[in-house]
């Protein structure tokens, strides 16, 4: 392989004036020295594994616990974090909290931003109450000179705002294009890697992936993580899809407030909040697990007759679509329950999104009880996965799930009988193995 597009990274054995996958001219260069840059050494020494020590791994605060969390106890001196997101979802504003604390805790830190001017980052800093003395800030796009900062100031952590704007000039391409991303953030590593220098990448993602651009970028990282969150929502999860330092799956949650984002460090009462404990007809408490971690939300269902204009409709919001189509097949077909000609709404609560079997019992009950107008009983939580013939299946750390609703006061949980745990304290558990089973015990037949 001998030739690369500088804007799209298509490669091809000769040399074309047009590329065939984006479209642009004149864009085809030798790809000479890759492997070499590609394939750096980080510099360690060479031990038998006897002798490689455990305890060398430390780790440091970030000062946000919810932070620390997520990524398995702090940061990792020399680690390398990607941190995506879509636009505006708040990752400067994150990370300018997180370079507050770090500047405050540790000394030196140096921001970069080649989105924004310094003046820029010191109003946004000035409403998130930023104000150390060691935080450097530093708005520049080019590399050669980013990393001159780096050599001479030799701050404990990097924050580089974004990958997209970061050029380098010794390769060929504008900002952005996978080539410059692939160049600066190797090159960048190496950086972190030589200065034992912690480093957090910005990388902006657009939903439906457009532009797969940072996702590129994960097999080179330590750690990525992404934030996530919707415009019409203050909520925002940040989740680790990478860690080479802990587990991942870990979600953190936060809310975008007038101050920065603030951690939640108790999602279920958070998602719960609002709503206290009183049943409504359509609205059935769920249990996800997020990582290590279950987190109890509610569901809320409108079913209600179409009347006439046209088909029925089937809307449902951070929930699986298909399964709600399938789970009203096996309520038509199991329970005898006919939704043909009504219109079925179904969504998650505070902007979570989640493909958990576990709440197919759930999103059951919270239609029939939309259906028949019968709100469930008091402080009840349901959970259960539902196979076709309307038997209720076991669902992974149930006990945990089962804790939680315990902790926030709630007093009867609905749990497939498989799987059922022994023994347990105060809350009532109702063991069903049908759909039929579950209602019964909800007083929904
Ligand atoms: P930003 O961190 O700039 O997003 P990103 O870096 O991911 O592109 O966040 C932008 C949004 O956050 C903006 O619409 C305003 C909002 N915001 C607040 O609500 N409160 C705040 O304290 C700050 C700084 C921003
Ligand atoms: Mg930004």
């Amino acid at each position: 392989m001998a030739f690369r597009c500088d804007r799209c990274d298509y490669q091809a054995i000769k040399w074309i004036g047009r590329c065939p996958h984006c479209g642009e001219w004149d864009t085809f260069h030798l790809a000479e020295g890759e492997e070499e840059a590609e394939s750096s050494w980080i510099g360690e020494e060479l031990l038998p594994i006897t002798r490689i020590d455990l305890a060398a791994v430390e780790r440091f605060a970030t000062g946000i616990g919810e932070v620390d969390r997520l990524l398995g106890g702090g940061l990792v001196p020399g680690g390398v974090l990607l941190f995506g997101g879509e636009p505006g979802v708040g990752k400067s504003t994150l990370l300018l909290q997180v370079a507050q604390n770090l500047a405050e805790l540790y000394g030196k830190i140096l921001y970069v931003s080649g989105e924004e001017s310094a003046a820029q980052i010191k109003l946004r800093a000035s409403r998130l109450g930023v104000t150390s003395e060691n935080l450097y800030i530093l708005s520049e796009q080019n590399l050669k000179r980013i990393v001159a900062a780096v050599e001479s100031l030799s701050p404990h952590v990097l924050f580089v705002d974004s990958i997209q704007t970061t050029l380098s000039t010794s390769v060929p391409g504008e900002a952005g294009s996978v080539r410059q991303m692939r160049e600066t953030s190797a090159e960048l590593t190496r950086l972190a890697k030589a200065h034992k220098m912690t480093t957090f990448l910005v990388g902006h993602i657009t939903k439906g992936g457009a532009f797969a651009g940072p996702k590129t970028m994960e097999h080179l990282v330590d750690v990525a993580i992404y934030l996530e969150g919707s415009r019409e929502e203050d909520v925002r999860i940040l989740r680790s899809v990478k860690n080479r330092f802990g587990a991942t799956n870990e979600i953190a949650v936060f809310q975008m407030q007038s101050g920065g984002l603030k951690a939640i460090t108790d999602p279920s009462r958070f998602f719960l909040d609002e709503h206290n404990l009183e049943s409504r007809a359509g609205t059935v408490v769920v249990s996800i697990i997020e990582g290590t971690r279950p987190i109890l939300v509610e569901l809320q269902a409108l079913v209600s007759p179409t009347g006439g204009y046209g088909a029925p409709q089937r809307r449902c919001s951070g929930l699986d679509y298909n399964r709600l189509l399938l789970l009203l097949a096996v309520i038509e077909r199991q329970l005898g329950v006919h939704t043909g000609g009504a219109d079925v709404y179904l969504s998650i609560a505070g902007g979570l999104e989640t493909r958990e079997r576990a709440l197919d019992l759930g999103m059951i009950a919270a239609v029939v009880s939309s259906l028949r107008n019968r709100p469930l009983p008091e402080r009840t939580v349901v959970i259960g996965e539902v196979g076709l013939s309307g038997e209720v299946r076991g669902v992974k750390k149930l006990r945990e799930r089962i804790s939680e609703a315990e902790k926030l006061g709630y007093e009867r949980v609905i749990i497939p009988v498989k799987g059922k745990p022994s023994s347990l304290a105060t809350v009532e558990t109702i063991p069903v193995a049908t759909i039929n089973e579950a209602m019964e015990a909800l007083c929904l037949s």
